[in-house]
């Protein structure tokens, strides 16, 4: 199977998971990159079981719309059982690395409210320890310089990601050959250093479900 046939499959198996819990009433949280795209594109199937979704990012908004699923503000909604997103890595906690897309921030503040947060990968993102993709971290433009010599004292090597600006306004600065081995004490380290926004280690808050691509078919890791 080619890559976007095992990530069309996870996303297809994402929608049979949630679909049966959904009701007039649910809202529905929805990750970005090419996996959750596939998501949206098999939800849409379903856009009447359920009431609308969250995006984590504009240009899911724009999909999700186009499609003719409602959009709602995360303020304006009681609650989310299910935020469904890819990743760019994950190892066997659930642990993950994300932000490949630089949407890190509003898929962290909609994972954080989901009741379940299932994430969807093909295998090629299944590791033993985090730390070969490089760590996107969301950054206040002005703090730029000062939290790149933060993130050497640490051990990483940042490198700015020239000419991308994030949903939010902001910059983000993607870290090389940072020692993960410990992904709650890092995530935590790095969200402490001032003019940080946030940054793409999901530890403190895992993935409930991963729903993995592997030539076998689809496997369910909880
Ligand atoms: C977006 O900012 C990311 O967190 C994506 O979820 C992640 O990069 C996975 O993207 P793909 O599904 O395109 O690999």
């Amino acid at each position: 199977m080619t890559q976007d046939e095992l990530k069309k499959a996870v996303a297809q198996a994402a929608v049979d998971y949630i679909v049966p819990h959904l009701d007039d009433n649910s809202v529905v949280g929805v990750g970005t990159g090419s996996t959750a795209n596939f998501f949206i594109d098999l939800l849409a199937q379903h856009k009447n079981d359920f009431d609308g979704a969250v995006a984590s990012s504009e240009a899911t908004a724009e999909r999700l719309k186009k499609h003719g699923i409602p959009v709602y503000d995360l303020n304006a909604v009681n609650g989310i059982e299910f935020y469904v997103d890819g990743a760019d890595e994950t190892n066997e906690h659930l642990e993950l690395i994300k932000g490949g897309g630089g949407a890190l921030t509003r898929e962290k503040i909609v994972a954080a409210v989901a009741k379940t947060f299932i994430c969807i990968a093909d295998e090629s993102k299944k590791v033993d320890i985090l730390g070969d993709f490089p760590l996107p971290v969301e950054v206040i433009p002005m703090a730029r310089s000062h939290v790149g010599r933060e993130i050497v004292r640490l051990g990483g090597d940042p490198v700015y990601r020239d000419g991308f600006t994030t949903d939010n306004g902001n910059i983000i600065i993607d870290i090389h050959n940072l020692d993960i081995s410990r992904p709650i004490a890092i995530e935590e380290k790095l969200n402490n250093i001032v003019g940080v926004v946030t940054n793409g280690l999901f530890a403190r808050r895992p993935a409930d479900v991963l729903l993995l691509g592997t030539g076998d078919g689809v496997k369910r890791i909880d």
